[in-house]
């Protein structure tokens, strides 16, 4: 449910930053005095930064250091005066690139989760539309708290960025998780936040993820291990950088649609095919990186199957291969990826699938390799093309998302 950053701050990312409009939420938690040192570091970085901060972060932080740090105002009233006169919560909440709070209370995120618009802070979040980005600190039992989870799953499912916090000691002593991460990371991930690309705009790309259910009777079926990480993180960050994005989704782990997906749900292989046909035609892109049944019983029974003291055979037929068939549907220049999954002779398997499945690219992965395949965050693989093949280190699904997005780029543009 969360988002982490990483550690490490990147130059190149950090220049290209200058002048962006950063706005810093404060709420009343005992590390508002952290945030502080966060606008400090956007200034430092080039970023134009204004505050808001709520009446409970006042008790914590002065106004006045913000404004000292900023060189901006430091709003705490939806009814300021000092001001020049315009509607305040309205023009800041058009004039930011991105809203951040930090920190955020369990207080403030079950405001933002039910759309309140009672402080300055909240009326602002409400009417902003560009990126948010919530690092969460409380105590433990507060953070996990099934309302608190509850607010913070209903802000993620709206695009905002929530931070996990960290493990450690505790404002009222306890030992757990609810500290605000490190300065150095928060900023981090706002530099991340502000720099993702949007190189995907005007393109349509479909993904399809999870695995199928092919069904022997009402009650069994026939299916895999897949859990839907790898084609999800595909859809999202497509999303994120601007695409048009189709997910046609079978089963998952119960993962959540990423915010701004379009998605289709598919349950057998032959349902999957034929959501695919009805969407592929306007494609620009196809990451096909479901686990599709090769096979589905012959017969789907409607009653249960009852069984007997013999043995038993079930008689099964090959089901489409929607990856192999998709040439024949889409436009000339469609960009065609599927995944290989093996157990055994991973890069010649996969190179025999690029030519006959007469695709663009094979993202290859053995699932014996630690840390890669089914279930877990992360993968290992090789990336196939017809002219080169490329080792990809072990990393997490999302990042990697990024890269074979990048890749797929390199050969379309
Ligand atoms: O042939 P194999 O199943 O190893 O190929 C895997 C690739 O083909 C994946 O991209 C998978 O989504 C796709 N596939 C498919 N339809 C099938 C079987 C696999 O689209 N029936």
């Amino acid at each position: 449910m969360f988002l982490l950053s990483q550690k490490g701050l990147d130059k190149k990312v950090s220049s290209s930053l200058s002048g962006k409009k950063v706005l810093l939420g404060v709420s009343g938690g005992i590390a508002a005095f952290k945030a502080v040192s966060v606008a400090s570091a956007l200034v430092k970085k080039g970023c134009i930064v204004k505050t808001i901060i709520t009446r409970n972060a006042g008790e914590f932080v002065r106004p006045l250091t913000f404004e000292t740090i900023t060189n901006n105002a430091c709003l705490t009233s939806t009814f300021e005066r000092k001001e020049q006169f315009d509607v305040k919560h309205i023009s800041l909440a058009q004039w930011a690139d991105l809203f951040v709070v930090v920190p955020a209370t369990a207080n403030i995120i079950a405001k933002i989760a039910h759309g309140l618009a009672d402080n300055m802070l909240t009326s602002t979040f409400l009417a902003c539309t560009c990126k948010k980005v919530v690092f969460p600190s409380m105590n433990t039992g507060m953070l996990e708290n099934v309302a608190t989870q509850t607010n913070i799953r209903t802000i993620v499912s709206r695009g905002i960025k929530v931070v996990e916090p960290t493990e450690g000691m505790l404002a009222c002593g306890d030992v757990g998780k609810g500290r605000l991460p490190e300065v150095d990371d928060i900023v981090q991930c706002i530099f991340e936040t502000l720099s993702v690309r949007t190189d995907l705009k005007g393109k349509n790309v479909l993904v399809t993820a999870g695995a199928t259910e092919e069904s022997i009777d009402p009650i069994r079926f026939l299916t895999n291990r897949s859990s839907g990480k790898m084609g999800y993180a595909i859809a999202k960050v497509a999303a994120e950088r601007g695409a048009r994005v189709t997910l046609v989704s079978g089963r998952t782990d119960s993962l959540t649609v990423p915010p701004g997906v379009d998605v289709l749900f598919a349950s057998s292989a032959c349902d999957m095919y034929e959501t695919v046909l009805d969407v592929v035609e306007k494609q620009d892109i196809c990451v096909l990186a479901a686990a599709v049944a090769d096979y589905t019983p012959k017969v789907k029974l409607d009653y249960k199957m009852k069984k007997t003291d013999s043995n038993m055979i079930l008689e099964l037929v090959r089901t489409p291969d929607i990856l192999a068939s998709l040439r024949g549907y889409v436009k000339k220049d469609t960009f065609l990826c599927g995944f290989s999954m093996e157990t055994q002779n991973l890069l010649e398997n996969s190179k025999k699938k690029l030519m006959s499945k007469n695709v663009d690219m094979i993202v290859a992965n053995n699932i014996n390799d630690v840390g890669a395949g089914f279930g877990v965050d992360t993968n290992k693989v090789n990336i196939i093309t017809r002219d080169k093949v490329l080792d990809i280190p072990l990393m997490t699904k999302e990042k990697l998302a990024g890269v074979i997005l990048d890749n797929i780029l390199n050969y379309i543009n």
